[in-house]
């Protein structure tokens, strides 16, 4: 399976991945973002991710994020020209997917929770239909929407309604089978001028293929595609961080501890930061392996 995290997206968000400010990578607490959703990524098993940026920002990840190499993974990198739609990644990513399944994830998406690896490990294994995660939140209309029938089964979904129909919202994490491209061509910009994923989606539940899964509440899920959003996530970040002396969505960690590099090449990427407080971390983790 092949991952696409789309960053620094549609231009009509004032705070994308980017600063729309600064035009500076965002941190969300301790590290960049980006490491948020590639986390996701790297907990699926996924090793081959392509990011999508806009123009201006894609020199920025490849700055930051480089080859990969360092991480044990591949990271490739390709531009969203104009702001023309989240469903448009999976076209703009065609090649890059091939003949596989692929799963996207949006660059502002964070999410965090015990069981969720099992989720992501069990997505990862789709070869047919989509599946996409569903919370529950208190403002739904800021989301896409999906209601489920009695069953459990999506039964409608809605971007930003004036009003739901539910309180569910579609998280910015899809997985998809080897058809996803060549749905996306058939899809039409909607009155914003923007190929929707929530129209992608409706492909398949029209299909009846659309698995949805509704996270735990115990869960957490934030867009931080605000001012606000961001804030709130920082301090979550931070709460949970210092509480538990654990990272959360420390990439570095994910990769060693999945076998991708070693604690040879755990220990260069903690020399790098020359002692500050992401380093001496890094560096603990082999202390406390030791
Ligand atoms: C996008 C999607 C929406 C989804 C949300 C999740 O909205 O269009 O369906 O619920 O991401 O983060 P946006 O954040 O671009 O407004």
């Amino acid at each position: 399976m092949r991952g696409l995290v789309l960053a620094g997206g549609p231009g009509s968000r004032l705070w994308p991945v980017t600063c729309a400010v600064s035009k500076q990578l965002l941190p969300v607490y301790d590290k960049p973002m980006i490491y948020y959703p590639l986390s996701v990524l790297l907990q699926s098993g996924i090793k081959d991710i392509m990011v999508i940026s806009t123009p201006r920002d894609t020199p920025r990840f490849q700055h930051l994020l480089g080859d990969g190499s360092q991480w044990g993974i591949a990271v490739s990198y390709a531009v969203q020209t104009s702001p023309e739609g989240l469903a448009q990644a999976v076209i703009i990513g065609s090649e890059f997917i091939g003949n596989r399944p692929s799963a996207l994830i949006l660059g502002d998406n964070l999410f965090h929770g015990c069981h969720f690896e099992k989720s992501l490990r069990s997505a990862a294994e789709i070869t047919r239909g989509a599946r996409i995660f569903a919370y529950r939140v208190q403002d739904p209309e800021r989301y896409g929407v999906v209601t489920l029938d009695d069953a459990g089964q999506a039964h409608d979904l809605e971007e930003k309604p004036a009003v739901p129909k539910s309180p569910l919202a579609v998280t910015g994490l899809y997985f998809y089978d080897s058809t996803v491209s060549a749905r996306a061509r058939t899809l039409a910009p909607s009155a914003r001028g923007e190929l929707e994923i929530t129209d992608l989606n409706r492909t398949y539940l029209d299909d009846r293929s659309l698995g949805v899964e509704v996270l735990d509440p115990e869960m957490t899920w934030f867009d931080a595609g605000t001012c606000n959003s961001l804030l709130d996530a920082a301090q979550y970040i931070e709460t949970v961080e210092k509480r538990q002396g654990r990272k959360v969505c420390c990439p570095e960690e994910i990769c060693w501890r999945m076998g991708h590099i070693g604690d040879s090449q755990l220990e260069r990427l903690a020399d790098e930061f020359q002692g500050n407080e992401y380093g001496t971390y890094l560096g603990s983790l082999l202390k406390e392996k030791a």
